[in-house]
């Protein structure tokens, strides 16, 4: 039985901080950003953006091709979720009008979780084929202002609808797994941001690929030259030419410059201009994969690294189904990141709420203009609307 991604689809905020803007204003050299980390924007969330408007942007073209009727679950993954103890999938699976005869669940493991709600999804359609999964990864990366890691924000979620006999891409069976208890970036409940110990962070990364490749090898006795392209999570594109690196050198493949690109850049373009969305980083390097490569790629295999500080991390392939072009929504993708507006480094500032943990009650300004926003909060209720037919 085949069983895999059937349609995806990703969102990102309506505002983006170019580095250079930011580079100006730090007063910095701006190839550190566009050479020395791989960064050109980094989208920005308004106050009325969070993870559930996120995925509702990346879920209702997928359900607008479906019977919705039809999910049977709703996996959220993410690490920047909106309540201690509602999934932020309910309010989810409240706003698309779902049926109420689906589980809802959420899924926290850093940047790891969508990895794991996609295995998840894999296993559930393995013990029922029946069942219809939308796997949602989405994140809004937020570091403290004035330190290194404030280039590296960004946000995004992905929507996968995962079925069996799946059109897009075979998850196929056999991963390499790995999990280190390492303090390299952490965010304790009191904080809206996270706190990274970021050289260290890159070292870890890097060991996990390596030791999940191990696993991955052993698992399944694929090779380096058995894999077509090569999906990375991204907190930065040059993390994924670091990883790619890594790769080579461990497995001693000769790859040349040109081939070099080939694996590696498709898979990076959306990710180098929407910065980290840490779970969904993963899924929005394969669909900049999908969207960019001009060959049809029907029958390859690409390979999949999910890393999550602290940390955990995974390493899986899947196989290109015949006909997956027809189904992808690149030029929807395209045109929504062209329509983004970019932000001076002063509304960028204004967007970087303070902390609304103690705030009991808000309307926000409607400045998202998605589809779906975060109208308020009333009695430390959030209140969701829907604001067009997007
Ligand atoms: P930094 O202080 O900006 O580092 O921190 P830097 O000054 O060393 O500069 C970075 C690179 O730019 C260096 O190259 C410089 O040489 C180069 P490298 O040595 O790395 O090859 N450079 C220049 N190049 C050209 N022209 C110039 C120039 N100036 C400098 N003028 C750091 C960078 C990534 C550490 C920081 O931004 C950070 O802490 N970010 C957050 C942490 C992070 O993203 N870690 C990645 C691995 S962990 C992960 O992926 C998980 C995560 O997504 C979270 C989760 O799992 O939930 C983060």
């Amino acid at each position: 039985m085949k069983i895999g991604i059937d349609l995806l689809h990703f969102a990102t905020a309506d505002y983006y901080l170019g580095l250079d803007t930011f580079a100006a204003e730090k007063n910095l050299d701006v190839d550190k950003f566009y050479i020395g980390i791989g960064q050109e924007k980094m989208s920005i969330a308004p106050p009325d953006e969070d993870v559930v408007t996120l995925a509702a942007k990346a879920a209702a073209p997928i359900l607008d091709q479906i019977d919705r009727n039809d999910i049977t679950a709703v996996l959220f993954a993410t690490e920047t979720g909106v309540d201690q103890s509602k999934s932020a999938g309910v309010f989810l699976h409240g706003l698309l009008n779902l049926s109420k005869r689906c589980r809802v669940v959420e899924f926290k493991h850093a940047c790891y979780a969508g990895a794991a709600a996609l295995q998840m999804a894999t296993t559930m359609i393995r013990a029922n084929p029946k069942e219809k999964i939308l796997v949602i990864a989405a994140d809004i990366a937020k570091y403290d202002v004035d330190t290194s890691a404030e280039a590296t924000q960004g946000c995004g979620a992905v929507a996968m609808l995962m079925t069996e006999s799946p059109r897009i891409i075979e998850i196929e069976i056999g991963s390499g797994y790995f999990t280190d208890d390492v303090m390299d970036f952490w965010r304790p409940n009191h904080r809206t941001t996270a706190l990274v110990d970021g050289k260290y962070s890159t070292k870890v990364y890097l060991n996990s690929l390596k030791q999940t490749w191990e696993h991955f090898t052993e698992q399944t006795g694929k090779t380096f030259e058995d894999i077509d392209y090569f999906c990375y999570h991204i907190p930065f594109t040059k993390m994924a030419d670091k990883a790619h690196q890594t790769l080579i050198r461990k497995t001693g493949a000769n790859v040349t410059p040109d081939e070099f690109k080939a694996q590696t850049l498709p898979s990076q373009r959306y990710n180098r201009i929407i910065g980290n969305s840490y779970s969904a980083s993963l899924f929005i390097s394969f669909i900049s994969l999908l969207d960019h490569i001009e060959d049809n790629i029907e029958n390859k295999r690409v390979s999949f690294f999910s890393y999550g500080s602290g940390c955990v991390a995974e390493f899986f392939t899947g196989v290109m189904q015949p006909g997956y072009q027809s189904l992808l929504m690149t030029d929807r993708h395209l045109e929504k990141i062209a329509q983004r507006t970019a932000l001076t480094y002063a509304q960028y500032l204004a967007f970087y709420h303070p902390s609304e943990a103690s705030e009991e009650n808000i309307v926000y300004e409607p400045t998202n203009r998605g589809g779906y926003r975060l109208a308020g909060i009333e009695n430390h209720k959030r209140d969701y609307q829907r604001t067009s037919d997007e």
